[in-house]
């Protein structure tokens, strides 16, 4: 849940620092700090705030700087974001320092037991634990950096993504990985490496990476290369380099005032990018290696178990509606952090579909593993390539979104809607359950989405107009049903996230078993009312919100009538298949959440409280 940058090399390491920390700052975002070896010394600058203040309060104080370095952007998990417990923490020798992106578990009682060897403590950090335990271990068994550290983890509890350095020998770095992610990038001639979360902060200088595994660890020396070990039993493992795909431009802004706008507006190329090659019209078929090699598995399954959280969990339902009406194979959803606490019963006849835009989120990663050991076949459905859910998956079929670096999802949404709706249809017409021109039908549609969202794009002046008209509001209602129903969760979630309006999703024909007491002149209701999904129906309760004051806010089909002259306000999307008016009718959504948390001056990027990816429990 925090980001770690880290160079060695050649070159003057703050800049890269510093600037790696203003990519990952997604991660984490309520302190930040560097520290560098000069030279001559270790130079340590930290501070409670953003990147950004780091960058004025550390030029101040580094005013000497060096090749190699390490720098931390932070979610604060134990102790309070302030400058004392900001990273990197140094050992009590001085000698040692460290980055650390987890939790220890067993803090507790390592700290008591250091205190009991003299030990002393500066901050509420389970990191500064882990720095002086490494320190302890290096002192009392006489080994060098790598051996400490590898000793140190075998006796910690928890998770983490750590890189260690020692000033004395300022040509090594020590990095480890459990649960949290860790990239190694390798330089030309292995004369300089990066370390970070995520390979955003290296990748204009080399797209080669190492990513760790799990209870891996790496020593890392100037000119001499990379050493990976198994933490537990000290074997060598052989490194794989992998050749990164991403480039500079598409983690960046590229004119739009915030990520989430970006992101809003790439909506239509990144949906096209996940159907792309896969998606084969002419030829009426759909190709996904994931599926097709596991076939089998999918059309013995007694039922799919669909795991997320978030956002994620909200496609998941979509996938669930979906799924159920095209393939007619059971589906449950279940929120990952319930699932795994919960005892459920897995058989082996189960798939697991597990989805995740960072594939990184702890409780989905728990989630398959918990499956995995219950024998079900687990299918990943993941944004970032190589990341830790890809790859504890049997199979799986990335979205291709590109980076989501905007901490509120919405490309990563429609993307996940996509490759799941493209799995339903291969599945359906394997089991028959599709007849062939729905089929092609939906294939046709599906490769009309992009051109749709465009068009829905094109209402963002009228989404802006009312977003200033209800800017103001403290409760906000998404109605929606059928398919729709799970994209008002989602609208509501947007509104929540980045603007602090308390909103709730709600099925609409469940208006009136509560959430109707909530309707006065006072409650904009946003409803999502489709020419295709029980319109009847939902016009019958957009008459019942009228009733009682309330203002509505319609998303509606391009040429509607009926909810036009009931409703306060409309916005138009274009026509669709039902199953595929999610991609279309969350786009206004976003807008207006997004519109709205811009007027109320939040900070759309990086709401409070919140991180891009959650790699704790
Ligand atoms: O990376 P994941 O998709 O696993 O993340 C799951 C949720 O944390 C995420 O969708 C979260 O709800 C978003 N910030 C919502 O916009």
């Amino acid at each position: 849940m925090c980001g770690i940058v880290g160079y060695l090399g050649t070159r003057d390491a703050y800049p890269i620092i510093i600037e790696g920390l203003k990519r990952l700052e997604y991660r984490g975002y309520d302190s930040a700090g560097i520290a560098l070896f000069d030279g001559t010394d270790l130079k340590v600058s930290k501070t409670k705030g953003k990147v950004a203040d780091l960058e004025k309060k550390s030029e101040a104080e580094i005013t000497t700087h060096g090749c190699v370095g390490i720098g931390h952007t932070r979610w604060a998990t134990h102790g309070v974001p302030n400058d004392v417990n900001s990273h990197p923490h140094v050992s009590n020798s001085g000698e040692l320092v460290i980055i650390h992106n987890g939790i220890i578990e067993n803090y507790d009682s390592l700290k008591q037991e250091l205190t009991s060897r003299g030990y002393t403590f500066k901050s509420d950090t389970d990191t500064e634990v882990l720095i002086n335990l490494i320190e302890y271990v290096k002192k009392t068994e006489g080994v060098k950096l790598g051996k400490a550290v590898q000793i140190a983890l075998n006796q910690v509890i928890g998770a983490y993504a750590i890189a260690v350095f020692d000033k004395n020998k300022p040509e090594e770095v020590v990095v480890a990985k459990l649960g949290s992610p860790l990239a190694i990038g390798i330089g030309k001639d292995e004369d300089e490496f990066f370390i970070a979360s995520d390979a955003s902060p290296f990748i204009e200088y080399t797209k080669n990476a190492v990513y760790l595994e799990d209870e891996e660890m790496a020593v890392i020396r100037f000119h001499k290369g990379i050493k990976v070990r198994k933490i537990k039993d000290d074997s060598l493992v052989d490194t794989y380099v992998q050749e990164l795909q991403i480039n500079l431009e598409q983690i960046e802004k590229g004119g739009y005032e915030h990520f989430m706008l970006k992101e809003i507006h790439e909506q239509p190329k990144a949906i096209q990018d996940t159907y792309r090659g896969r998606l084969l019209r002419n030829e009426a078929i759909i190709k996904m290696a994931g599926i097709e090699d596991n076939m089998k598995k999918f059309l013995n399954a007694n039922r799919i178990i669909v795991v997320a959280c978030g956002t994620s969990w909200h496609a998941g339902l979509v996938a669930e509606y979906i799924f159920e009406d095209l393939a007619r194979i059971p589906v449950e959803v279940e929120y990952a952090s319930e699932f795994r606490y919960r005892n459920p019963v897995i058989t082996e006849n189960d798939v697991l579909i597990a989805i995740s835009q960072s594939g990184e989120t702890a409780d989905t990663l728990a989630a398959i593993k918990l499956a995995k050991s219950k024998g079900a076949f687990v299918f990943g459905v993941c944004n970032v390539v190589g990341s830790s859910i890809a790859r504890e998956s049997h199979a799986g079929a990335y979205t291709h979104a590109g980076p989501e670096i905007g901490v509120a999802s919405t490309k990563a949404f429609t993307t996940q809607i996509t490759v799941l709706t493209l799995i339903a249809l291969r599945l359906a017409r394997a089991k028959g359950t599709i007849s062939s021109s729905d089929f092609r039908q939906h294939l046709l549609e599906l490769e009309m989405i992009p051109g749709k969202v465009e068009q829905a794009l094109k209402s963002d002046d009228l989404i802006k107009n009312i977003a200033n008209i209800y800017k103001d509001a403290k409760n906000m209602l998404y109605l929606g049903r059928g398919f729709n129903f799970p994209v008002a969760l989602e609208g509501a979630l947007k509104l929540k996230e980045i603007s602090y309006i308390h909103a709730e999703g709600y099925p609409a024909a469940e208006m009136k078993h509560g959430p109707i007491a909530l309707i006065d002149e006072n409650m904009p209701v946003i409803v999502i009312a489709t020419k295709k999904g029980h319109y009847e129906k939902v016009v019958s309760n957009i008459q019942e919100i009228k009733s009682r004051k309330g203002k509505i806010i319609g998303i509606v089909t391009e040429g509607d009538v009926q909810v036009r002259q009931l409703a306060d306000h409309v916005i138009e999307v274009p026509e669709s298949l039902e199953a595929l008016s999610p991609l279309l009718t969350t786009i206004p959504l976003q807008l207006l959440s997004y519109h709205i948390a811009v007027m109320l001056g939040k900070n759309v990027d990086q709401p409070r409280n919140l991180a891009k990816s959650v790699t704790v429990e």
